[in-house]
């Protein structure tokens, strides 16, 4: 099995998961976001860029670079498709360039697996495929379903961001070579993962990071009012294997949960776990948020994969604040968390 993007936050608890299982994992990451040090294994260097350790083989290599592509797929029977430029809104609002570079990637591994043969491809999607119309009322309790966004129709076809675009061409493309050429493919729409590895440049991240150096006046971005169906890393996890093995027509299935927290309350649970609380909380309204309300309808994911999320918002938060905790210090924080608000 290939994990591109297997050395990032959610692809490296996806060859966990793989490697639990029994299965051979190769991963192909240029660690231009992703660290070889998400890859917790007692990893020997062969050669200037692969590491191996039992059935685990890490290359690090370029994606877009057709030659690293073409030998990354050889021989392997299931892509899962997690390499991107991407990054939290900070990031997606500030490099739509870079964002727009993930449909050359995209394109490039899946021409590859194809011509070699590979049997299932398994694609990191996301909820950024939905259009934003559907989002902007504060408070609201509409459950995003997978047919709202749709390339080619009128009013589902509007995706939001370059970001959002380019997971909506990489569906899209998936689907077509089911279609043309019987390669077994699957969307998985992700929504707001959280979790240990993730960094700052996402909102439950950040939020952690500023209670860890103790923040005060303490900023959340926009009104706080903004929600998101947050969900725990292992839960995606579960979804992206379930969706390789369950889905083959290209369909695209929602990770994600149908409850939602905003910001404000996301920040209140993390001080209280944390056991602390800054004296004033200032609300930026000059960055940015994304849509006002976002969750997911799971009615598919129940019916096509038998699942739905386990991690309840308390224990997955109390996993990633001892995470974060544990392997953080705190003047390195200070000094890099502005820049590390807008990067991948
Ligand atoms: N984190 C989320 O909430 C979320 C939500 C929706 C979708 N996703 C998708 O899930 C996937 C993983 O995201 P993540 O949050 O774990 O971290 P991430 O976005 O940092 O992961 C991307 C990985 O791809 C690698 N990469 C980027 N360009 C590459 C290239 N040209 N060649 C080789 N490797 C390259 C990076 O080094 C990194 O390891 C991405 O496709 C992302 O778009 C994530």
């Amino acid at each position: 099995m290939l994990v591109t993007g297997g050395a990032s936050f959610i692809g490296s608890h996806l060859v966990d998961a793989l490697i639990a299982r029994g299965a051979e994992v190769r991963v192909g990451d240029d660690f231009s976001s992703g660290k070889l040090s998400n890859l917790e294994y007692p990893l020997t260097k062969k050669g200037s860029d692969i590491w191996v350790h039992n059935g685990l083989t890490v290359y690090r290599g370029d994606l877009k670079d057709k030659s690293f592509t073409k030998r990354m797929v050889e021989d392997v029977d299931v892509v899962f498709h997690l390499a991107a430029l991407h990054g939290g809104r900070g990031y997606i609002a500030s490099h739509p360039a870079e964002c727009c570079t993930n449909m050359i990637l995209d394109q490039l591994v899946f021409e590859e697996a194809c011509k070699a043969g590979v049997d299932r491809v398994c694609f990191a999607s996301s909820a950024c495929v939905y259009p934003a119309y559907l989002q902007e009322k504060s408070g609201s309790s509409y459950l995003l379903k997978e047919d709202d966004a749709d390339p080619f129709m009128r009013d589902k076809a509007l995706a939001d961001l370059e970001y959002g675009w380019a997971k909506l061409m990489g569906e899209m493309a998936l689907r077509a070579y089911h279609r043309e050429y019987g390669m077994k493919t699957a969307s998985v729409r992700i929504f707001t993962a959280y979790g240990p590895r993730e960094n700052e440049t996402h909102a439950i991240i950040a939020l952690i990071a500023k209670a860890f150096i103790k923040m005060d006046p303490f900023v959340i971005w926009g009104t706080g009012e903004q929600d998101r169906n947050f969900t725990y890393v292992q839960d995606i996890v579960d979804a992206l294997i379930l969706a390789s093995e369950k889905i083959e027509d290209g369909s695209a299935v929602n990770a994600g949960r149908s409850d939602r927290l905003t910001l404000n309350q996301a920040a209140e649970l993390v001080f209280d776990i944390v056991g602390w609380r800054p004296k004033r909380i200032i609300h930026d309204l000059s960055k940015p948020q994304g849509v006002a309300s976002r969750a997911a309808d799971l009615t598919k994911a129940l019916r096509i994969l038998g699942w739905a999320p386990k991690v309840s918002y308390k224990e997955g938060f109390q996993k990633t604040i001892d995470w974060y905790f544990a392997n953080h210090d705190v003047a390195a924080v200070k000094a890099n968390l502005e820049k590390a608000l807008f990067e991948r």
